[in-house]
């Protein structure tokens, strides 16, 4: 009876622990179904529209909240000082594909990060402010980004992680331009 009672508060002590480290208990439990990385870019439209100035961000790497509020006609025609407006029935599609591929609908492990930083505020118009993804570059030298001319901004994921395309920004695969030993 006792050696139960002691078995049962050490199951209680390693949930909690591994709830700590994920969050939330819901998703210490549901673990098995996390998947890694991100999922790649699927829509041929959005590759060819959203891929036309910049790396075609997987829409796995923002909250809803944010594709909601950066993929309406308004918004886009003022996109970061450029005009990346779109006709009605290609705004749809687009619309359409990055809500249901947004972070929070995804269990692959970067969109969870990035879904858990920006579940609370203003939802982030960029990548590059949300919380995770600032962390995990806090440490990255400035020369090597916006003194680096084959990187230029952080928003340009493509020049160090390698695999961005693939949905792929394991440490494994980065790279920063110039600075191979980084
Ligand atoms: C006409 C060019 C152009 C097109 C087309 C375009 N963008 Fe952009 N986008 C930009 C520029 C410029 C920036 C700012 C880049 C920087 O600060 O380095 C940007 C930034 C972004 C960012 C923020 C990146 C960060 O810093 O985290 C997101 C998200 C984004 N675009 C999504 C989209 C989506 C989705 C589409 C398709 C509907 C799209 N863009 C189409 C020019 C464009
Ligand atoms: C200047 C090069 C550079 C650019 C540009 C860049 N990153 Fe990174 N990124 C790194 C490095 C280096 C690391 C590894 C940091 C560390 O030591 O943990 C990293 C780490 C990450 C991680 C965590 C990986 C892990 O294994 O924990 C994610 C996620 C990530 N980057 C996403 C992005 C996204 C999304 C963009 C574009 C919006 C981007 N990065 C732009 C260099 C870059």
């Amino acid at each position: 009876m006792k050696m139960q009672f002691i078995s049962a508060a050490l199951l209680a002590v390693c949930i909690s622990q591994a709830a700590v480290a994920e969050e939330s208990l819901l998703w210490a439990l549901m673990t098995p179904l996390r998947q890694k990385e991100l999922v790649p870019v699927e829509n041929k439209l959005y590759k060819q529209e959203c891929g036309a100035c910049h790396f075609a961000y997987q829409p796995g790497l923002l909250p809803g909240k944010s594709w909601q509020k950066l993929l309406t006609h308004e918004a886009l025609l003022d996109h970061f000082g450029e005009d990346a407006d779109l006709d009605q029935e290609a705004l749809k599609e687009i619309y359409d594909y990055a809500l249901a591929n947004a972070a929070e609908k995804s269990y692959h492990k970067r969109s969870r990060k990035i879904a858990i930083s920006t579940a609370e505020g203003e939802p982030p118009l960029r990548i590059t402010e949300v919380r995770y993804i600032k962390r995990k570059h806090h440490d990255i030298p400035d020369k090597m980004i916006k003194g680096n001319k084959k990187v230029k901004s952080l928003s340009n994921c493509n020049a160090c992680h390698t695999e961005a395309a693939e949905g792929v920004f394991d440490e494994d695969a980065v790279s920063i331009p110039n600075y191979p030993k980084y």
